[in-house]
C-alpha cells in the first residue's frame, strides 16, 4: 500500500493501477496500519510531520525502512542538509517513534537501483545500513539480500545515520558531473 496525505492521490492511484491487483493506495495513516514492514519514501523536509499523521499508534513497534533524505532545495541545486553533522534525519524519526525500529538504508542509491543493483556493475557495489534493534536489520537485511544486493555494510546504531545521509552533497555532485544516477559507491580495502 501506498500512503499520501489524501487517499484519493492520482499519482498513487495511477502506480496502483499498474500493479494488477497487487497494489492499493491509502492515507498515512491507512497505510502504516496495513504494513508488516514501513518505508519512508516522504520527501526529507516533511518526513517527520507524514509520520506523524500516519500515527504513533499504528507505527507502534514495526520496523521502518528510512530512504528519506534532509534535503533542502529551496536555494536551487545543489541542495544542503537540514540536519547534519552532530544529529541526523533518521535519528530525529527514532526520537519522535521511540518505539519504532528505524532502519537507514537505501537513501544511498537512486530509485532504480534501490531494486535493482545490477543495473550496474553487475552489483558490484556496496549498500550501508543502520538502525538500533539487531531484529530489524536482518529483516531489512534479507529484503534487500533478495533485490540483488551483496555488500551491505551494518555501520552500527541510528546515530550512523549522520554518514549515510552526510553522502548526500557528493551524490548529488556526482549525479551533476555524470548527467545520470545510475552511479554507486563500492568499498575497497
Ligand atoms: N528519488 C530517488 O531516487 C531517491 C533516492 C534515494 C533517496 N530518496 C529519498 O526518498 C524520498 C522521496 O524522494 P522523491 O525523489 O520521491 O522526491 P521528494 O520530492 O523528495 O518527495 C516527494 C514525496 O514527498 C511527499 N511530500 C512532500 N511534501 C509533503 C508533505 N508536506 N507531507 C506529506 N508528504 C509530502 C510527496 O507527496 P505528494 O505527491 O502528495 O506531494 C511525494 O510523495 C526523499 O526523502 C529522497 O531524499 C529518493
Amino acid at each position: 500500500m501506498m500512503g499520501s496525505r489524501s487517499a484519493t492521490h492520482d499519482k498513487a492511484l495511477e502506480w496502483a493501477k499498474g500493479t494488477h491487483g497487487k497494489g492499493s493506495v491509502g492515507t498515512f495513516a491507512d497505510t502504516a496500519r496495513f504494513g508488516e514492514l514501513l518505508f519512508n519514501c516522504v520527501s526529507g523536509v516533511a518526513s517527520l510531520e507524514a509520520l506523524k499523521a500516519a500515527g504513533e499508534a499504528n507505527l507502534g513497534s514495526k520496523v521502518l525502512v528510512d530512504i528519506s533524505n534532509p534535503l533542502d532545495f529551496s536555494k536551487g541545486m545543489p541542495p544542503t542538509l537540514t540536519v547534519t553533522n552532530t544529529d541526523s534525519l533518521g535519528e530525529q524519526i527514532q526520537r519522535a517513534f521511540p518505539t519504532l525500529r528505524v532502519v537507514k538504508a537505501l537513501n544511498t542509491v537512486n530509485a532504480g537501483l534501490m531494486v535493482e543493483p545490477v543495473a550496474v556493475a553487475n552489483g558490484a557495489h556496496d549498500l550501508f545500513m543502520c538502525g538500533n534493534d539487531p531484529d530489524a536489520k536482518k529483516k531489512v537485511l534479507e529484503l534487500l539480500n533478495s533485490f540483488g544486493w551483496k555488500t551491505v555494510h551494518d555501520l552500527g546504531d541510528i546515530t550512523n545515520a549522520r554518514a549515510t545521509e552526510g553522502l548526500l552533497p557528493l551524490w548529488v555532485r556526482l549525479f551533476g558531473a555524470f548527467q545520470s544516477p545510475q552511479f554507486n559507491f563500492r568499498v575497497v580495502r
